[in-house]
């Protein structure tokens, strides 16, 4: 049965096939791609019988239809793949994607069409591009050649297109292919739908995409590689009731009425890589400003969109992408190449935002603000991600890496310059103090276990893309960027990345390009080699001072590493630089800061001179160098008693830095615990937010681990009096203005809670059971702390209840993770059993907030068991529902087992690893899961002995 249906701007031909092919194949013909009128139809008809002619000969090989199945069919059948290279042949390469796509919001499927412009850059006979989880209907080519067949390739996400005749290099090839999708409802990558609910109760459905890094596949056949940037000319329809209209890279072109619907075209784009193609059909309203750029390009709109109902919150994004925007422009000195800028806040949203170039998607925590329910936190984390994903629209968009083994480089580079433009934007929030806190300092912890990896990483297969999105590639990367731009200097640093922009734009590279224009620019040093040291090497060093004479400091290096017993297992033949580095040393002689020196990785030692009557010296400063430094006693002793005399010998930076070197130090046996808590005598005087957040850090990490000994108690006592005099100080009264200030006070109230002061504690239960009775809600910057620790003392089975009802009914995002937190506080553990088995339900809790709900429970002593029983006893589940190439799912067993110090627990741990041995996306998450229990087994056998000895001597107990 055929049926004709000529609908405006579309051409229809539904053609029923039994037999063993296809059952279905839709052939739209758009009027973009050809033309719209009924003898076009005819002859397509024709093509059209012809091409499934050719279809069901060879699908007795290869079934057409796709199963719904992808990289997490795997599932839990243990066996391991073998070796399969992912990469695409470099045959033939993409020029213009011409998609038409029509979502259904209905039933969650969706109908595409496509025709991609195709230069053959070698002789071949074959067509291999990426196509995950569609039902293929029909493909063809446009110009007088004959698709012989097509086939997939399963595990690669391959189809596979054989012409006829040999296409020849140098020709352009017109490739189109009708397709379907499915389960838009049940995912959140890919093409996919979300849902909010409305003032008056209902639901409503958008949709929506995310692709990096392998999910274009998912939602059009296509070259799913960054190498294979191509324009692209998009036609979306939607529902043309419901305040719908459509959003996408580029501005709209047409806009038509088709029946019930709506067909908009968008202008052709510039050529992109696939992951950054996005669209977006929902109601959401938006706030526009300008863009002024200063004779660098047009000026352009910039607009923030939102749910209608959260109309009002979307000004702080706005003010701050438009102020960071032209400070990026300033710094680049390279135009924004789009004619528009959209940023828009999505319900469900698998990561926190994703830099799709002129549509920018964002969850809502990451994008809205609204002074009723956003804390300071949620304030500098919207500015935060703002600066992070316009970065970007250069680096990354304008120019992209060759390939993902260099996706550090991108997102090192944003996460570094994220903090400039912040800092520009909102120069009282000292961020280049943040950095510390935020990205060096946790990611040096995780740098130090065999667990890591280099900065350089190869990747191959979607789940080990995937898993490069980590720490090492943000934080680390971040970290040596921010160490080479201190070396060569900030205004050298700025052209190299200007001429890097200019020089690569609409293209790909490698790392070696960028370095390579910082080498153009007269330096007398060799940027590539020292770079070598920090990217093609896991860890980093820690450098031993040893004053050898009244005027002379002799510096050697070794490798930094928080479990001693892995020394043995490490060989320094393993890297090229024999875990050596060429490390930057800068110092302060009494306070002064010196001229750099260099301490390459083949020399033995470094001598610094000073004059005679120097006091102290301290090296690394403000921590920008990635590495630790140890001294000997009479030094730390020495820093101790300055601070002590006056806080103001080091900067804010550089306290926090001697706080965080002397505690890992310590953690990792390097110093005598005891010389970290002299150390901490000086913190009555300390008033500043990033060296409490250091100590604060440590002293609930300290909280955690000694919980289960019997120096406890005689702890608590300790880290109550360094507490004592600023937790009194901050005190309960927040000033929105007074940023870094609030960010102290949550940091001290949540340590002083925690501990258990008891004035604290009371405070929070008064101002708990005002919010439970009377709806009164205290400052959204005392929240986390008031639902906290409200909870964890008062909660009750009645209390929790009520609770929940809250947490079910709210309705924003920032206030809705608070209550969610303050849930997993509760003390009961059937409760908490209850409280995991809700948030399974997704109308419960989103997908996009599993993780984090099911981590937070995990993080309350009493949940931990459970969940750690739960998550073994539905693994299978969990493979099922999140796929096992989803990177949260992977990392949630690090976050889990994370304080588990015992054999028996790392029994119970390898254990279960063997029972499901594919890992997907969680391998690194697997050795660093092993890595932590086996640091926290060494750390008890080394440090309790001395903490007790600490405490007993200075009269704790
Ligand atoms: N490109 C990433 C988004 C992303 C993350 C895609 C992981 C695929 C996997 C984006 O630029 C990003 O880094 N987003 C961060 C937030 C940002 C401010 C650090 C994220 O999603 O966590
Ligand atoms: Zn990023």
């Amino acid at each position: 049965m055929i049926a004709i249906t000529a609908k405006g701007v579309q051409v229809f031909l539904i053609l029923a096939l039994t037999a063993f092919t296809v059952s279905t194949i839709v052939l739209a013909v758009q009027k973009s791609n050809l033309k719209s009128d009924l003898d076009a139809a005819q002859k397509l008809l024709d093509e059209f019988e012809e091409a499934v002619k050719q279809t069901t000969v060879t699908s007795t090989t290869t079934t057409a239809t796709v199963p719904q199945t992808s990289v997490s069919t795997t599932t839990t059948t243990e066996k391991i793949p073998e070796t399969i290279d992912y990469r695409l042949p470099k045959t033939v390469a993409p020029e213009l994607y011409d998609l038409y796509l029509h979502p259904n919001l209905e039933t969650g499927e969706f109908e595409g069409q496509l025709v991609i412009t195709i230069k053959v850059l070698e002789n071949t006979d074959k067509i291999i591009l990426h196509s995950a989880n569609l039902d293929i209907a029909y493909v063809y080519f446009t110009n007088g050649l004959t698709v012989k067949s097509f086939s997939f390739d399963l595990d690669r996400d391959f189809l596979i297109v054989e012409s006829t005749d040999e296409l020849k290099a140098g020709s352009t090839v017109r490739m189109g292919i009708n397709f379907r999708g499915h389960e838009m409802h049940t995912k959140i990558v890919g093409l996919y739908t979300s849902a909010y609910k409305k003032a008056d109760d209902s639901y409503k459905r958008i949709f929506t995409s995310k692709f990096q890094p392998t999910y274009a596949r998912q939602a059009f056949p296509c070259f799913d590689e960054p190498g294979f940037k191509a324009k692209y000319l998009v036609s979306l329809v939607h529902p043309k009731d419901g305040n719908y209209h459509a959003l996408s890279n580029m501005d709209e072109d047409t806009n038509d009425l088709v029946g019930e619907f709506r067909q908009v075209t968008f202008k052709q784009s510039v050529p992109m890589s696939s992951y950054l193609a996005c669209f977006l059909i929902s109601d959401f309203v938006a706030e526009s400003k300008t863009v002024e750029t200063n004779g660098i390009g047009e000026a352009f709109q910039v607009s923030v969109y939102a749910t209608p109902e959260q109309k009002e919150k979307v000004i702080f994004a706005l003010n701050t992408a438009k102020a960071v925007t032209e400070y990026y422009i300033k710094y680049f000195q390279v135009e924004y190449p789009l004619p528009k800028l959209d940023m828009a806040a999505i319900p469900d949203f698998v990561s926190g935002a994703m830099e799709h170039w002129g549509l920018i998607t964002y969850r809502e925590t990451a994008l809205l603000y609204d002074k009723d329910y956003s804390s300071t936190v949620n304030k500098q984390r919207v500015a935060q991600v703002v600066a992070h994903e316009i970065a970007h629209m250069w680096f990354g968009n304008l120019v992209t890496l060759k390939w993902w083994d260099d996706l550090w480089l991108n997102e090192g580079f944003a996460r570094f310059i994220e903090y400039k433009g912040q800092h520009y934007v909102y120069p009282d929030w000292n961020m280049p103090e943040q950095f510390l806190v935020n990205a060096i300092q946790p990611v040096m912890k995780f740098d130090s276990t065999l667990a890591s990896h280099p900065i350089v990483q190869s990747v191959n297969s979607p789940a080990e893309i995937t898993e490069l999105f980590d720490t090492i590639s943000y934080e680390k990367g971040a970290s040596v960027i921010r160490m080479l731009e201190n070396f060569i200097g900030e205004d050298k640093f700025e052209t190299a990345v200007t001429n890097y922009l200019e020089n690569y734009k609409f293209d790909n590279t490698v790392t070696d390009d960028f370095l390579s224009e910082i080498e153009k620019l007269d330096l007398n040093i060799n940027v590539k080699d020292i770079l070598r040291t920090w990217t093609e090497q896991r860890g980093f060093p820690m450098v031993n001072v040893k004053q050898t004479s009244p005027t002379t400091y002799v510096l050697t290096q070794k490798v930094f590493l928080a479990n001693k017993d892995d020394h043995a297992l490490i060989n320094e033949d393993d890297t090229a630089f024999k875990y050596r580095w060429s490390i930057p040393i800068t110092y302060y002689v009494d306070g002064v800061e010196q001229e750099l020196k260099w301490f390459y990785y083949d020399q033995e030692e470094l001598t610094i001179e000073v004059p005679s009557t120097a006091e102290w010296v301290k090296i690394n400063n403000k921590q920008i160098g990635y590495y630790r430094v140890n001294y000997d006693k009479e030094m730390w002793d020495k820093f101790a008693s300055f601070l002590n005399k006056d806080i103001k010998v080091m900067s804010t930076s550089d306290r926090a830095h001697i706080l965080n070197d002397v505690f890992s130090l310590a953690d990792a046996d390097e110093v005598n615990y005891d010389i970290a808590f002299d150390m901490m005598s000086y913190l009555g005087k300390e008033t500043e937010y990033v060296p409490w957040k250091v100590a604060a850090t440590k002293l609930s990490a300290l909280k955690r681990t000694l919980m289960f000994t019997e120096d406890f108690k005689a702890f608590k006592t300790f880290a109550k009096n360094v507490v004592e005099v600023i937790y009194k100080s901050v005190g309960w009264t927040v000033n929105d203005e007074e940023v870094l200030k609030n960010r102290l006070r949550m940091t001290v109230l949540s340590l002083a809670c925690s501990l258990g002061i008891e004035d604290c504690i009371n405070e929070a239960k008064t101002k708990f059971a005002t919010f439970l009775e009377k709806g009164e809600k205290p400052h959204p910057d005392l929240r986390e702390v008031v639902y906290y620790y409200g909870m964890a003392s008062s909660g009750s089975e009645e209390v929790w209840e009520k609770m929940w009802d809250i947490f079910t009914e709210e309705q924003d995002a920032n206030e809705k993770a608070k209550l969610m937190d303050g849930l997993s506080a509760i003390q009961v553990p059937w409760i908490l059993k209850r409280f995991i088995n809700l948030a399974w339900n997704p109308e419960n809790v989103r997908e996009q907030d599993y993780f984090t709900c099911i981590q937070g429970i995990a993080a309350n002593p009493v949940g931990e068991p459970i969940v750690w029983e739960y998550v073994r006893e539905n693994w299978e589940e969990m493979v099922r529902r999140f796929g096992i190439g989803n990177r949260y799912l992977g990392r949630m067993i690090p976050a889990i087992v994370g304080n588990f110090d015992s054999e028996t627990k790392l029994g119970e741990v390898v254990a279960f690893f063997e029972k499901y041995p594919i890992a997907g996306a969680g391998a690194a998450s697997r050795e660093q899961a092993l890595a932590n229990i086996k640091v926290n087994i060494q750390w008890l056998k080394s440090n309790l002995n001395d903490i007790h000895n600490w405490l007993e001597d200075n009269s704790i107990y």
